[in-house]
């Protein structure tokens, strides 16, 4: 049985302030979800103060990147270890923002995710492909180079501390959701990749899926046999929006 993970990445929202009030008013309002694990990935500076608002709850705390040294000269970097005394329990490592903006490849998400779980933080692996590509029909060859780059150091022993995300970069923000059968052809594509990786433990391994999910499509998708979650950016920016997506509100499905 796979644990369905639902996680919001606020990206670069929310100071302190507003990152706790908003876990303030989130807690009363998943306080009775079951069966979900839910994860919060604030910007580093709302880490500690969201942590300690957590505290006690069952909502596990996120971090969206990390540097894969231990310490040293990094101006600006933030460390795995660092992560661990902030109490996370997962980092998102190779978001297309990250990959696209800052020019991250492979070889460094695949760094950064062994480092994670060397100071067990389970990493949330994300791939993607652009739109440029999927009109091209590379998506497969796009997202299979992707996982092999990016897990190229994961110790097959931790496979289930992985967590993937597919997010299709034309989907991410623009409103644009990969119908519920488009995002499944590639999660079983995505596991039949990680089956030749890791075996069996490949069916252990939750897949999440990414690029405007809200409450209102969050239902089909989950309904998917390789959806095992969600990476929320926007619609986990208001309690009430990301408590429905957790909740898989049914309601707003079409
Ligand atoms: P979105 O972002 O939900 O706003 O499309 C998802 C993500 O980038 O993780």
């Amino acid at each position: 049985m796979r644990t369905p993970i639902l996680a919001a990445n606020w990206k670069m929202h929310k100071n302190v302030g507003e990152a706790v009030a908003f876990v303030e008013e989130f807690l009363p309002l998943v306080a009775d979800a079951e069966g979900v694990e839910m994860v919060l990935a604030p910007p580093f500076t709302a880490l500690d103060r969201v942590g300690q608002t957590l505290a006690g709850s069952a909502v596990k705390l996120a971090s969206q990147n990390v540097n894969p040294e231990a310490k040293g000269a990094f101006t600006g970097e933030i460390a795995p270890g660092m992560l661990v005394d902030l109490g996370c329990a997962y980092a998102i490592v190779g978001h297309s923002e990250r990959r696209h903006i800052y020019g991250e490849d492979d070889t460094l998400v695949a760094r950064k995710a062994a480092a994670l779980l060397a100071e067990d933080i389970r990493p949330i692996v994300c791939v993607g492909e652009t739109l440029d590509q999927r009109e091209a029909n590379r998506t497969f060859d796009v997202i299979g180079g992707q996982l092999e780059g990016s897990l190229a150091e994961v110790d097959p022993a931790r496979a289930e501390d992985v967590v993937l995300a597919y997010e299709p970069v034309w989907a991410i923000g623009t409103g644009r959701t990969a119908t519920p059968e488009i995002a499944q052809e590639v999660h079983a594509f995505i596991r039949e990749g990680l089956a030749k990786r890791f075996g069996e433990r490949a069916s252990q391994i939750r897949i999440q899926y990414g690029g405007s999910v809200k409450p209102d499509n969050v239902y089909e998708l989950m309904a998917q046999p390789d959806i095992d979650g969600a990476l929320v950016g926007g619609a986990s920016l208001e309690p009430e929006s990301f408590s429905r997506i957790v909740l898989f509100d049914r309601q707003g499905s079409a």
